[in-house]
């Protein structure tokens, strides 16, 4: 694949019925449950994105046996903790903080070492919100200032512990879920809420996990060491894709599109709520339940005028992807939008925080960036005419998507560089842009 893409024209008229990527968070948590499933586990609809095969990749290091047909994926799982693999076995997470964190508490019981390495991008992301809790449940560490290379030894002694997760991380609170459920005893956990699709995983298995929604935190309680079985799962479309086609038909004229049976998981639907709050015309139809996630079709058509927002925080961790896009439609709408407790941004694949002042200033929008906020003055009437380029983002997928979604959307000449980073979670990005009549070069 070519290196850059250019953009020239804008989009419009869209009218159009499709399917997006599978669920990169249900994908890999899959996997890790299946490889520690007791026999036979398919999933259908497996996203076939980097980060899901860096995830496959490191569970055959495990020893796991792992293979694709071409309708679907199969594990076969020995049990839990069943994993045969040799002292410093290096795996390398790629560009994933989820397959990252999430492994951690999966190897919790191993006695020998791993040493988890990443990308460029993920070796500059902080280990130390999962270290102290894995410490705590007795798992040994090393590792340089909160970096990887992260070497991990497990315990035979895991103890049960309570934890309060105050970031609204679910990597965090996964990690946690899959070390409780190596460890003997209870183990509490006390959330800030965050995608929730662990929970409702282990509860799907029948694993012994009890849930308190309390006003800002969820009390889960789990008791460890509960043998499950291989199971089958079909993987839903993910939302946080969708959300590039569904701000791509928001501010196209004259646009309408449905997107079928996608994952709308409440811990996840935040950008629909903010984006409804701010006049948008969405709808989610046909709604069913599938084995403990809530799938809908997501209906979206252009042509309100679109207002600024105030966005509560508690929001936050329910849209903590999307934000780049929602900062985009905030540069269409009337008004002044704030955002507060958006830190947890400078941690993700970039700096999105920094990287999303920047690209608002670049495109002509004032900004007032904080520590941990972003106040945004919107223009209805913002248009594009000028040469822009995109680079040096190491490679957040992200970014990349939303700079195509300002480019066919706003006008102007567009570069984005490094646009083989979609493969980390949506690889047809640019051919449903396509199908959609965008031109990209
Ligand atoms: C994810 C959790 C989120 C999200 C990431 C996927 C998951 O990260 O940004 O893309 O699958 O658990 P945090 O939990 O660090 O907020």
């Amino acid at each position: 694949m070519k290196k850059f893409i250019i953009i020239k024209n804008r989009i419009r008229n869209i009218k159009a019925k499709i399917i997006v990527s599978s669920d990169k968070s249900l994908s890999i948590r899959w996997a890790l449950l299946a490889a520690q499933a007791l026999g036979r586990s398919r999933a259908y609809n497996l996203l076939d994105s980097e980060d899901v095969n860096s995830t496959l990749v490191a569970l055959k290091k495990l020893g796991v046996k792992v293979t694709k047909n071409k309708n679907y994926c199969e594990i076969n799982g020995k049990g839990l903790n069943s994993f045969s693999f040799n002292n410093n076995t290096i795996i390398n997470c790629q560009n994933s903080g989820t397959l990252s964190r999430l492994i951690c508490g999966v190897l919790a019981k191993s006695m020998k070492s791993v040493i988890l390495k990443g990308d460029q991008s993920l070796s500059k992301r902080d280990f130390s919100r999962i270290i102290k809790p894995l410490n705590l449940f007795g798992v040994k560490t090393k590792l340089k200032k909160n970096r990887l290379p992260l070497k991990i030894t497990g315990t035979n002694f895991l103890r049960p512990i309570e934890y309060d997760e105050l970031r609204g991380s679910a990597q965090v609170k996964s990690c946690l879920l899959f070390c409780a459920l190596n460890t003997p005893g209870i183990t509490k956990i006390r959330a800030v809420p965050s995608r929730d699709h662990t929970e409702r995983l282990f509860k799907f298995l029948n694993i012994p996990i009890k849930i308190k929604r309390e006003k800002k935190f969820d009390i889960i309680k789990i008791r460890g060491e509960n043998q499950y079985n291989g199971f089958d799962y079909k993987i839903p479309g993910d939302i946080s894709s969708s959300a590039f086609i569904i701000v791509l038909t928001l501010l196209s004229k004259n646009s309408k599109i449905l997107i079928k049976n996608v994952n709308v998981n409440k811990s996840r639907t935040g950008i629909i709520d903010i984006l409804k709050k701010m006049n948008a015309n969405i709808k989610l139809i046909n709604k069913k339940n599938y084995n403990g996630e809530d799938i809908a079709d997501i209906f979206v058509k252009s042509g309100k005028s679109l207002k600024s927002i105030n966005c509560a925080k508690e929001m936050n961790s329910r849209a903590t992807d999307e934000f780049l896009l929602i900062f985009l439609v905030c540069a269409k709408a009337k008004g002044i939008s704030y955002f507060n407790n958006i830190g947890e941004l400078r941690h993700k694949e970039c700096d999105r925080l920094k990287f999303a002042s920047n690209f608002l200033k670049m495109i002509g929008i004032k900004v007032k960036e904080t520590s941990n906020s972003l106040k945004i003055y919107g223009n209805p009437k913002l248009e594009l005419n000028g040469n822009y380029e995109i680079k040096n983002y190491i490679k957040d997928h992200r970014v990349c998507m939303m700079s195509c979604i300002a480019a066919l959307v706003l006008g102007g000449t567009w570069k984005i560089h490094d646009s083989d980073s979609v493969n980390t979670s949506f690889p047809k990005f640019f051919s449903k842009l396509k199908s959609l009549g965008a031109k990209i070069n």
